[in-house]
């Protein structure tokens, strides 16, 4: 923060006497100075029933051309394990506090619509049995949104029965039936969505009395998550910075602080979409550097946010026993023209790579309290990390950072020191950089840096200390426009490149491309 804070003076400098472009970034980096856990829950996924989201971009049905092992795409599989996904939040989104999960089970299942996303029908042939499937072929884990809006504390209790009594009661045994007589393991639970708008525009204080019922009958079963692997309760938090998020924020922490052996909560979640405007009107392709500049100045909003619900929470949790779920993020644009609104359809540009990688860093700088995060939404929706159109695939520049931050799952955050210089464009500062650093499980080094500058390179100069640097590789992203995209004929403009670098005397030194998230582990 020091850094930027020095860099902002120098931007307000330059607002009066403009200063040539400085290229040069020096950073240091003392790999033996570590902080907290970058949690691997904070690239977790979001997959809603919402236009193409479940329906063609995970489910085609088993007896469709497309190849699948039950119903599930193995493209979409293939490439999600390859991000090694940790965790899925399903079935919404405003769908979960309209979602009834006994209408997707067993071999009858109820057509219903979803008034929520265009109005369709909903033909609940993915429920719980192929959620929890899909999540087995990638690898990830469940996070479970049960229905606090329409539902009942005791719906939700019945299918958290459903899905991990190991006990042979008649919903066990239901499930059985269904193909699955072992318990589903369930990491995590959230306590309604936006409780406090799509998910039933309640009151803090209503809130939390039913947070406090859902979270003491809402009980896992599962023999294996009993003393190990607890499922997480994660309450409905804030969406916002204005005083009704605060107080949101207040309301359910001053609870938890008071609460009893009957009730619990372990998280905390948070939403914040960048998107300047309301309705959506940025479009996600077709702009500009000025509208790159400006979505990019809204996405780094983020760390305002969460320093604000942090010290909140801080206040009532000073050990920091509740973790901040930042459960939906992402860019939010218009929708693309001909697609059905509803349906949030939207392209993914190398703008949205930076804005990933931007937020992650963001998460991972917060790493004591940002625990899990879920980018909205996996697949055709919003932010995606793909898109499909019948059998045809295609990954997303995001989809691509995703790939490259892997080895920062669960790696120990280093801290980085940086004075990131400023990019202008008209009315428009940002750091010119930003930059994390990670050790892994086997000690490793691995540094991200993201040049923001749409225009310079820039050359990065890194002290290594507390480490016998010998060498370094890595990757970087970038493509030939800010609004660069895959698609189907075209799926390799923006995809990671190995990017050299130089070691000697324990200094990094490398170029960056303008507009570019580049990855490089650190050899001893
Ligand atoms: O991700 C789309 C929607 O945005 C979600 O359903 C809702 O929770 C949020 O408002």
């Amino acid at each position: 923060m020091r850094s930027l804070l020095v860099g902002f003076t120098l931007a307000v400098m330059c607002i009066t006497a403009p200063i040539t472009t400085a290229q040069k970034v020096e950073l240091t980096i003392d790999a033996s100075k570590t902080g907290a856990k970058i949690d691997r829950n904070i690239f977790g996924q979001f997959a809603e029933h919402l236009g193409h989201g479940i329906y063609d971009g995970i489910w085609v049905g088993s007896d469709s051309k497309i190849p699948n092992t039950r119903g599930i795409r193995n493209d979409v599989v293939g490439a999600l394990k390859a991000i090694k996904v940790p965790n899925v939040r399903w079935p919404g989104g405003c769908f979960a506090d309209e979602y009834h999960w006994r209408k997707g089970i067993g071999p009858q299942r109820s057509v219903t619509l979803n008034p929520n996303w265009g109005g369709v029908t909903e033909p609940n042939t993915f429920g719980t049995d192929e959620f929890m499937d899909f999540i087995d072929q990638i690898g990830a884990e469940a996070y479970i949104s049960v229905n606090v809006g329409s539902g009942t504390p005791r719906e939700a209790a019945e299918w958290l029965e459903y899905m991990t009594a190991a006990a042979p009661t008649t919903l066990a045994k239901e499930r059985a039936a269904n193909g699955h007589p072992a318990p589903y393991k369930v990491a995590s639970v959230g306590i309604g969505n936006e409780s406090w708008d799509c998910g039933g525009n309640m009151t803090p204080d209503y809130y939390v009395s039913q947070m406090k019922i859902y979270s003491h009958f809402v009980r896992n079963f599962n023999p294996a998550q009993q003393d190990k692997q607890k499922m997480l309760k994660i309450a409905g938090g804030p969406g916002g910075d204005g005083p009704r998020w605060t107080d949101w924020t207040e309301t359910v922490m001053k609870a938890y602080q008071q609460h009893t052996w009957s009730w619990d909560i372990n998280g905390l979640s948070m939403h914040n979409y960048t998107v300047p405007h309301w309705p959506p009107s940025y479009a996600s392709v077709g702009f500009g550097e000025t509208e790159y500049g400006q979505i990019l100045k809204s996405t780094l909003e983020m760390e305002g946010l969460i320093s604000k619900h942090s010290a909140i929470m801080d206040k009532y949790d000073p050990d920091k026993k509740v973790a901040l779920i930042v459960d939906e993020w992402g860019g939010w644009y218009a929708s693309l023209p001909g697609s059905n609104p509803g349906f949030l359809v939207q392209q993914n540009s190398l703008r949205d790579a930076i804005i990933a990688a931007l937020n992650l860093n963001i998460f991972a700088r917060h790493a004591e309290r940002v625990r899990g995060a879920n980018i909205a939404q996996m697949i055709n929706v919003l932010q995606a990390m793909i898109i499909t159109d019948k059998e045809k695939m295609v990954l997303t520049p995001t989809y691509y950072v995703f790939k490259m931050y892997v080895p920062f799952q669960n790696a120990t955050f280093v801290p980085v020191n940086f004075d990131a210089g400023w990019y202008t464009h008209g009315a428009v500062a940002l750091p010119r950089v930003d930059a994390i650093a990670g050790k892994d499980a086997n000690g490793k080094l691995w540094l991200e840096i993201t040049n923001l500058d749409p225009n310079e390179p820039v050359q990065i100069e890194a002290g290594l200390a507390g480490i016998a640097a010998k060498a370094a590789s890595g990757e970087t992203l970038t493509a030939p426009k800010v609004d660069s995209v895959n698609t189907f004929d075209a799926p390799n403009t923006v995809r990671p490149r190995p990017i050299s670098a130089e070691v000697q005397g324990g200094k990094l030194t490398l170029k960056l491309e303008p507009k570019s998230v580049t990855v490089v582990s650190i050899e001893q």
